[in-house]
């Protein structure tokens, strides 16, 4: 590699760095953990399909962590875990998330809305919380929470009014948690995208209608992957991104830009 070339590359590379990704058992989780362990993270996946997480633990080299993030039991759990066999955690990619039935908003029961905001805003704070004193002490850190455009704007046709709100939320928590911790390095972001195929938005794709849907919103004219977000949050999570907190960076294909 020419000198130029490696320079351009170095704040990209994450050698020996400690990462956790939660929803590493697919989609996005799983294509974020390939791309930080390619560039040289130690990387524990945490899901709760465990035969997934060997699997890709095993490809990577990494560890895989079954548990039910809906559980702050096993919250508590994981951070100490991982530190303990692969070393203090400098990266956190908060990816797990889901939205729970599909109900209009003035019909969508109360278990739901629990359940939505247990998953997709309060354990990426508690996680945020155990990844805390590991990153103040080694004086650097970085946290990226995945929430949706559907924090930002209202998307016609899908009714998930919690889930919005639990998205949204995550940009108000990204905000304040960069504030209180910059001056620990303790960088905090959050990646927003736009539609792109996994299994929470396979049936979409795969109707007629759906994919018609997706094709009239979308300016750019190619279909969104995970691989098309897994480039912002890599920016993120290294030195490549070391002056950018408090951000929510939207990767939409232009949905919102209409
Ligand atoms: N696909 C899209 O178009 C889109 C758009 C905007 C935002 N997002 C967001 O992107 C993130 C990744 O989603 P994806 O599209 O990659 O979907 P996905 O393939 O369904 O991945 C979701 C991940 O979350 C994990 N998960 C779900 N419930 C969990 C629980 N209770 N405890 C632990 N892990 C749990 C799943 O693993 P287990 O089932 O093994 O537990 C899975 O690994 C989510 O936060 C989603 O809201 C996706």
């Amino acid at each position: 590699m020419s000198d130029t070339r490696a320079a351009a590359v170095r704040p990209f590379e994450l050698d020996g760095r400690v990462a956790i990704v939660t929803g590493g058992s697919s989609g996005l989780g799983a294509a974020v953990s390939r791309a930080l362990a390619g560039l040289g993270a130690r990387v524990a996946v945490v899901a709760r399909r465990r035969d997934r997480l060997e699997s890709l633990a095993g490809e990577i080299g990494g560890l895989a962590l079954g548990g039910d993030l809906a559980e702050p039991d096993r919250i508590a759990e994981i951070v100490p875990e991982v530190a303990d066999r692969l070393g203090p955690p400098e990266i956190l990619i908060n990816a797990a998330g889901n939205r729970f039935g599909t109900e209009r908003a003035e019909s969508e029961p109360l278990e739901d809305i629990r359940r939505t905001m247990d998953l997709n805003l309060v354990a990426p704070l508690l996680l945020a919380q155990q990844v805390f004193p590991y990153m103040r002490d080694r004086g650097r850190g970085s946290i990226v929470n995945i929430s949706s455009i559907s924090g930002r704007v209202g998307v016609p046709g899908i009714p998930q009014a919690s889930y919005a709100a639990s998205k949204a939320g995550l940009s108000g928590l990204t905000s304040e948690l960069a504030v209180q911790w910059a001056r620990h390095s303790i960088r905090v972001n959050t990646v927003a995208p736009g539609f792109f195929r996994s299994e929470i938005t396979d049936s979409l794709y795969d109707s007629e209608r759906g994919a018609e849907y997706l094709k009239r919103n979308i300016p750019l004219p190619t279909e969104g992957t995970a691989e098309d977000i897994v480039g912002a949050v890599v920016w993120l999570a290294g030195d490549s991104g070391r002056y950018v907190t408090g951000q929510t960076i939207v990767v939409d294909g232009g949905w919102t830009a209409r």
